[in-house]
């Protein structure tokens, strides 16, 4: 009789409940299944990193979004790079190291729609879901397309030193702007000040004034505004805005645990006074040019003009924490899960 191996164990996390507010650990369960296996056409991926990202909260809600919620019962969503473990996929060999949206699991079967193979010579194989992933290509096309800073403007980023914040601050700086981050922290602004070469960081939870600390950060006033959060720190920077600014709102994190919107000052005059634009950005729009931004932001980084941070947790178990933790501003850099070696 032929030698079988016994079925590969597949840990998965599941949503559980949709939450109210702030998700908690009771909102995903974990489950173990055997490993599918694939079919003609597919390939399956043994799980190394997780990414774990803001979006991920809006998939837990069924408010109207641009992508469908996570079903009750499925397996959480995720940016995931792995190894192919078995092929019967003419384009990729077992070995392979690939990138995809696989899943909060040990084991994804793919077809290959939407796998891209990652090159380990070139940089460390985590990078394909930070710098070198969607959030490095979010900063490229975010700031460069929507707010095209010119040489001597201001551009304010808020979560400026998060994994897409980051990556834009030091991209404004090679454009020969000034840099000002807003973060959650003293050491996080240390790191943009003393890291990733912004010019001024503001704390804007030890602030007790946000918009005069932003005023002294930013004196010539705010030529581009790179909004990863939105809430209190957009309500300071509005009224600094300068004739033709550019707003880029990339994200919206003080946002996303809310069931009601929060009610702020109402700051839309600010858009007449300076006829600036507010445009939402979606990196998905940009898909057919993701080569270009990732040759050039792998450039940089083989430069040394651009530095990453990631924020490596061990463990697939660990992504709810981690992920609750995120969205409360506890990860420092980018935010991932290894799962395996
Ligand atoms: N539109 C797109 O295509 C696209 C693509 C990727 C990402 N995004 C958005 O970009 C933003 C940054 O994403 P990322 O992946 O780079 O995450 P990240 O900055 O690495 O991590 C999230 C950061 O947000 C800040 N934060 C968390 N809770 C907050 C709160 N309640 N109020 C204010 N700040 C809070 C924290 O930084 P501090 O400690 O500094 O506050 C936290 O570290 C998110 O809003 C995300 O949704 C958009």
């Amino acid at each position: 009789m032929p030698a079988t191996s016994p079925p590969l164990v597949n840990r998965q996390i599941l949503l559980l409940n949709r939450p109210a507010g702030a998700p908690a650990e009771s909102d995903f369960k974990m489950v173990e299944t055997p490993a599918p296996v694939p079919k003609e056409g597919e390939v399956l991926v043994r799980a190394l990193y997780l990414s774990l990202d803001p979006y991920m909260r809006g998939r837990m809600s069924e408010r109207a979004s641009y992508a469908r919620p996570v079903a009750l019962g499925e397996v959480m969503t995720g940016g995931v790079v792995g190894r192919v473990v078995a092929s019967r996929n003419a384009a990729f060999r077992e070995g392979d190291i690939v990138e995809g949206i696989l899943g909060w699991q040990d084991y994804a079967l793919s077809n290959g729609k939407g796998l891209r193979k990652i090159d380990p010579r070139l940089a460390p194989i985590s990078t394909a879901l930070g710098v070198l992933g969607m959030p490095g290509l979010t900063a490229y096309f975010a700031l460069l397309e929507l707010g095209k800073p010119k040489r001597g403007e201001t551009v304010v980023v808020s979560a400026a030193s998060g994994a897409v914040g980051g990556i834009v601050g030091q991209i404004a700086k090679i454009m020969g702007a000034r840099a000002v981050g807003t973060a959650g922290s003293d050491a996080k602004c240390r790191y943009c000040l003393e890291e990733l070469g912004y010019d001024a960081c503001v704390d804007y939870r030890a602030s007790k004034d946000i918009a005069a600390d932003l005023k002294r950060a930013a004196p010539d006033g705010i030529d581009v505004y790179f909004d990863n959060v939105g809430g209190a720190v957009s309500d300071a920077v509005f009224p600094l805005l300068n004739l033709r600014a550019r707003v880029v709102v990339c994200g919206q994190i003080s946002q996303y645990n809310l069931d009601k919107p929060e009610l702020g000052p109402r700051l839309l005059w600010h858009l007449i006074r300076t006829r600036a634009r507010v445009e939402g950005f979606l990196v998905w729009d940009y898909a057919e040019r993701y080569g270009e931004a990732l040759a050039q932001l792998a450039a940089w980084i083989k430069d040394g003009r651009i530095k990453y941070k990631e924020d490596v947790t061990s463990g697939l178990e660990q992504a709810p924490l981690k992920l609750i933790g995120l969205l409360k501003g506890e990860n420092f850099g980018k935010a991932l899960v290894k799962i395996a070696d």
